[in-house]
């Protein structure tokens, strides 16, 4: 049996896996040597500057010629000005920034941590580089930035392109002009529906086990939910918590036809992220994440640390995305240049204990392939 599904067909890729856009993990060298062992890499290149950006897209385009694609964030609240809505309750940021601030400070001081100067908004953001061109840029995270990544990603007319937040719908046509694929990231049937009828080609339904950017509906119960509110209409890809090739199995029998993979490729040896947390990925179990808003200001799953607790511990409300990454931003950065695991591990799912060590991307990815097709025909003994 070979693993095969409509993804793999629209995409012009042998088997429907995906490396999951991941901020400072699926950099070029990770998303070529996902293409290259014939799944499709996207590049998590959401805090990326639009230079940065063009410079991963070439980068990756010298290390495969195989078809790849770019995931970045389209936060509705930040292209609109308005309020943000996930979280934050009444605190106007710009009010607390400075109270904030302090607190990062003193936590820093308090875990003897020394500023850097950079900020990292990504809490596995490695030394890739993102920040690279920042200085004549738009505002980090403003919806300057995120429309001038945009115009980068229609200019040089990459194969995919992936919304891991919000809403494409205002770029589909430009994109759909250059040939390229549209994707949206969704946790909820509501805005599963919003984006289909925006006119895009393929969706991920990404549930609570995920890491990253977080859904409260668990993976299990939303891929089906979103499968039967598309109707078939498009094709949708699991994601949560899918570490495995049962996983990938377990995504198809829901209906799904392929999967959005993330942890498992953050220990690769291709994987931009630190060492020191490839280490962490390998060594950690199913309970060692939590859900915080303490790194990005929305809920995002992250491996249990001292910053997310810090503000458990003082009852603090993070301010919403993207005020929350000004004020966690130093204290990662600085966490990060000490090499400090019990400060920045970093984002990961809760499929985190099935990964046991850091290897090359293209074994996860023939492990993946012969897991699923295995568990996809042993299932038959069941019916
Ligand atoms: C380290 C890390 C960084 C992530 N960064 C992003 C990101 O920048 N943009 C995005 O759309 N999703 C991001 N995600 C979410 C992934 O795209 C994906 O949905 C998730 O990893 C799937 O769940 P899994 O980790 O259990 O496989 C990130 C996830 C992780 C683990």
């Amino acid at each position: 049996m070979a693993l095969r599904s409509r993804v793999s067909e629209m995409l012009g890729i042998k088997y429907p896996i995906l490396l999951a856009g991941m901020g400072g993990a699926s950099v070029p060298r990770l998303a070529a040597a996902v293409s290259n062992a014939g799944g499709l890499g996207v590049l998590g290149a959401a805090a990326c500057s639009p230079e940065q950006l063009r410079e991963w897209i070439r980068e990756t385009r010298s290390l495969t010629d195989k078809p790849f694609g770019v995931d970045t964030l389209l936060p509705a609240s930040v292209r609109r000005g308005t309020k943000p809505q996930s979280g934050g309750g009444d605190l106007d940021p710009m009010e607390v920034l400075g109270e904030y601030k302090k607190f990062a400070r003193d936590f820093m001081e308090k875990e003897g941590l020394e500023s850097t100067g950079t900020s990292s908004i990504v809490s596995n953001a490695g030394s890739e580089g993102q920040n690279k061109g920042r200085q004549d840029s738009p505002q980090f995270f403003s919806k300057e930035f995120f429309e001038a990544q945009m115009e980068v990603v229609v200019e040089e007319k990459v194969a995919v392109y992936a919304a891991g937040l919000g809403n494409p719908g205002p770029w589909i046509d430009r994109l759909h002009a250059n040939g390229t694929k549209v994707m949206a990231v969704v946790g909820a049937v509501k805005h599963a529906v919003q984006v289909v009828n925006s006119g895009i080609d393929l969706i991920v339904a990404q549930g609570h086990d995920g890491g990253g950017h977080n859904s409260p509906i668990g993976t299990m119960a939303l891929i089906p939910q979103v499968v039967d509110a598309i109707g078939g209409r498009i094709p949708v890809l699991g994601a949560g918590g899918i570490s495995d090739g049962r996983g990938i199995a377990a995504s198809f029998m829901l209906g799904a036809e392929g999967a959005w993979i993330g942890t498992t490729f953050l220990a690769t040896d291709e994987a931009g992220i630190e060492d020191f947390q490839k280490e962490v990925i390998a060594d950690s179990g199913d309970g060692d994440t939590v859900v915080s808003r303490a790194v990005t200001g929305k809920p995002a799953r992250i491996i249990r640390n001292k910053w997310a607790q810090a503000w458990v511990e003082a009852k603090k409300e993070p301010l919403p995305m993207p005020f929350q990454s000004i004020v966690a931003g130093p204290v990662l950065a600085a966490a990060m240049a000490a090499k400090r695991k019990d400060i920045a591990p970093g984002f990961a799912g809760q499929g985190m204990g099935l990964v046991k060590k850091v290897r090359p991307a293209a074994e996860v990815m023939k492990d993946l392939v012969t897991e699923a097709e295995t568990a996809l025909s042993s299932a038959r003994q069941f019916a």
